[in-house]
């Protein structure tokens, strides 16, 4: 099929981009807009006992002060919904006096300025009788329980096979370690933004940063007692989401009743602090892994206890412990995952939400079996290496590892690597080189969409979904232009609307694959119908001839292998009298997602270079290949990849949103003390893939890209400062302190 797809086709929208054309949530321009912006809690655990507005009220260009005392109508308490979709969150509504994190909103100000509306929430006075809030994992094992289902698509909490005690007790060589993550907070460069306009009484058009747009509406009509095809919900360009995006947020459903109270379009954009709290964070975590094998490297046990957060009044389960039961053949298996009740927003997807944790602690865990026997790391791995998904008894859907492993080896210069820790010096520099797994899921939801041929020849697709900035409307250009047979440039790709066809959330990293196969599906019915149409047109050159004899490539349809006997599609259509001609598609995963497991696989390579005396780090040089399908667009997709692997250098060596333990709050919630590497802190970083189409994941036979470059990237690092500095550092982010300290 491929022309279009795999090339590295330049950003259809970059030059919108870079030249400020394409317009982000917060910048439509509306008319007679006023602006919101919130009050959020200062306190985690308590009660508000009074709120004075009188100084906000009295703000020049104040519109209103809304809190819990005006009581404005919802159609359903946030209590009482259902989730409809994993992703959805209680909210907080301005609904009761009671606070349950901090930064919850509390108030609301609206005023014709933004100015206006800061002022007055800064005049806003609360009073609150607060209690102890608890954001901890040391607590009582009795504190913990079982959560219902894991996030991602609800794996269970607990998962066995075999028996773990009789593999430890065969083994020649066993660890024990446990090993912590800590709170990350999802920063995208765009924070959350809402304009809400009503038309009317019960009709709402949204424009919302959001990575789903279909469950955003859902949930805003049930909420505000709306028909869902009464709220329009419209997300052209995304500054990133990284699954923070995902669910529908408090903010968005206030920004909605407060232009609803005030009677005008309302503005309300976070300001960056406020993306510590009421807009999830991917949890702490603690994982306790037991790993054990034969002399000979055969995994005879692995077992992964892992505890988390969750918020007091909501469920999410960060599925840390997946990689354990499944990336490695081990025939005595067991994983368990535990919460804890804390005084937080609730904890949300997170880039690779589940595997870029789990991986940390797994591949780290195989790094330190691997010296206990004495064995080479990525040894170990290929020695174990699951021909089938022993955790679901499926086989997998396509997996390529061993040759990423090899091409991998290869290029890093792995085999040039002496084992022994501190052996390899450039000076007064500890070298370190670490290797581990990578993976995530391949998953794939519902999703449509639909091609029109217009009359000037261009072909016009509409599909819902979002674009991240991952290069959603580049990868649905070129899979529309090779479903058709035109050239990218003849195809326009619309998203980001909910009058478009239905598509999924873009979380999960499943849009390539969902909309990406509708796409590709509504490309060929529009192909198929041009086709019967020609055949039928007495003055096509393809007039009479047999199905299977007529082609479309680059734009012209005619007789396969002759060209003289073309024309062009706009010729066609032309001669129609139609206006356009349509092809729809709506398709789901089919009976293979029930056979297979599908997963992509990786291999990350990290050298650091760590000062002897002080404890300084740097990354120096990362190297992923990766194992995912098809890759639809080389340059989107190797950006997706590295900048998935400098958020595991992040996640590495910085990322870390500290609580003050007494008030339950985050200390550092800005970007100049929440750190992330800058570019000065990254070395090389490349990335390389095995492009074998996944057929049975999608027709395209992509499987998707967006956060499988984060996984393993943590322990690569970790194990490469093992390397080089003899010390294990098991507690993220491995910070120089850790390093020097005794
Ligand atoms: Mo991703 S954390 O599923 O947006």
């Amino acid at each position: 099929m491929a022309n279009s797809i795999g090339q590295a086709l330049d950003r259809v929208d970059g030059r919108l981009k870079v030249t400020g054309a394409a317009t982000y949530s917060a910048e439509h321009k509306i008319e007679n807009l006023a602006y919101a912006v919130i009050v959020p809690s200062t306190i985690a655990k308590g009660r508000i006992t009074s709120i004075d507005t009188t100084a906000a009220q009295r703000v020049h260009g104040v519109l209103a002060v809304l809190s819990h005392q005006d009581r404005l109508k919802l159609a359903k308490s946030p209590k009482d919904i259902q989730p409809g979709s994993p992703a959805d969150r209680v909210l907080q509504l301005l609904q009761d006096d009671q606070v349950v994190y901090g930064n919850q909103p509390v108030a609301l100000a609206v005023a014709q300025t933004l100015e206006a509306a800061q002022e007055a929430a800064s005049l806003v006075k609360v009073h609150y009788a607060a209690a102890k809030p608890s954001v901890t994992l040391d607590r009582p094992q009795h504190d913990f329980y079982v959560p219902k289902k894991m996030g991602g698509p609800g794996e269970p909490p607990d998962s066995n096979r075999g028996d773990v005690q009789a593999g430890l007790a065969e083994a020649a060589a066993h660890i024990e370690q446990t090993y912590s993550t800590p709170f990350q907070h999802h920063n995208p460069m765009e924070t959350h933004a809402t304009i809400a306009v009503w038309n009317g009484a019960d009709k709402l058009t949204l424009y919302d940063a959001s990575q789903g747009i279909f469950g955003d509406r859902n949930r805003v009509a049930e909420l505000l007692g709306l028909q869902p095809d009464d709220v329009r919900v419209i997300s052209l360009y995304l500054g990133g989401g990284f699954g923070s995006k995902g669910p529908t947020w408090s903010h968005v459903v206030l920004c909605a009743m407060a232009a609803r109270h005030v009677n005008r379009p309302v503005k309300l954009v976070l300001p960056r602090p406020l993306m510590f709290g009421p807009v999830g964070c991917r949890t702490e975590t603690r994982q306790t892994i037991a790993a054990a094998a034969k002399q000979d490297g055969s995994l005879t046990a692995l077992r992964n206890e892992v505890l988390s957060h969750t918020s007091t009044f909501d469920e999410f389960c960060e599925p840390a412990s997946i990689p354990t039961r499944m990336l490695y053949s081990v025939p005595n298996n067991t994983t368990h995952q535990r919460l804890i009740r804390s005084d937080i927003g609730t904890p949300s997807y997170t880039r690779a939400p589940g595997e870029a944790p789990g991986t940390y602690a797994l591949e780290c865990a195989m790094d330190e079996l691997a010296y206990a026997l004495n064995m080479d790391p990525l040894e170990l791995r290929r020695k174990n290496y699951a021909t089938e998904d022993e955790d679901k008894k499926l086989p997998w859907t396509e997996k390529a590892l061993n040759k990423c492993y090899d091409l991998g080896a290869e290029r890093f210069g792995w085999s040039r690597r002496n084992p022994e820790p501190r052996s390899m010096r450039d000076g007064n520099h500890l070298m370190g080189w670490g290797v581990a797994t990578a993976l995530y899921p391949a998953r794939r939801s519902e999703s449509s969409g639909v091609a029109r041929l217009a009359s000037d020849g261009t072909v016009h697709v509409d599909a819902g979904s979002q674009d991240l900035g991952t290069g959603t409307y580049t990868i649905m250009t070129q899979v529309a232009a090779d479903g058709v047979g035109v050239p990218a440039s003849q195809v326009v790709f619309r998203l980001g609307d909910t009058r478009y066809p239905a598509t999924p959330v873009s979380g999960g990293s499943q849009t390539a694959a969902s909309t990406g196969s509708a796409v590709y599906l509504a490309a060929r019915a529009l192909r198929e119908k041009l086709i019967q149409m020609a055949i039928a047109d007495s003055r096509s050159p393809v007039h009479g001839a047999r199905t299977s004899d007529v082609e479309i490539e680059n734009g012209r349809i005619g007789m396969r292998g002759d060209a003289a006997r073309s024309e062009t599609l706009r010729e066609l259509i032309g001669r129609s009298g139609q206006p356009n001609v349509q092809g729809f598609a709506d398709t789901k995963p089919g009976e293979e997602a029930k056979k297979y497991s599908g997963y992509s696989f990786g291999v990350q390579f990290a050298e650091v270079r760590i000062d002897a005396d002080l404890g300084q780090m740097r990354v120096e040089r990362m190297l992923g290949v990766f194992n995912a399908g098809r890759i639809l667009n080389a340059k989107t997709a190797r950006s997706q990849f590295i900048g998935g692997m400098v958020w595991g250098i992040s996640f590495a060596l910085y990322e870390h949103s500290v609580y003050d333990e007494r008030l339950g709050r985050v200390v550092n919630n800005n970007l100049a003390e929440y750190h992330v590497p800058t570019n000065a802190d990254v070395g090389t970083v490349d990335a390389l893939w095995v492009d074998d189409p996944d057929d049975r994941v999608s027709v395209i036979g992509a499987r998707g890209i967006g956060e499988i470059g984060i996984t393993g990237a943590a322990a690569a690092i970790a194990n490469a400062v093992y390397h080089a500095t003899g010390k294990r550092v098991r507690d993220l982010p491995i910070t120089l302190d850790k390093l020097v300290s005794s």
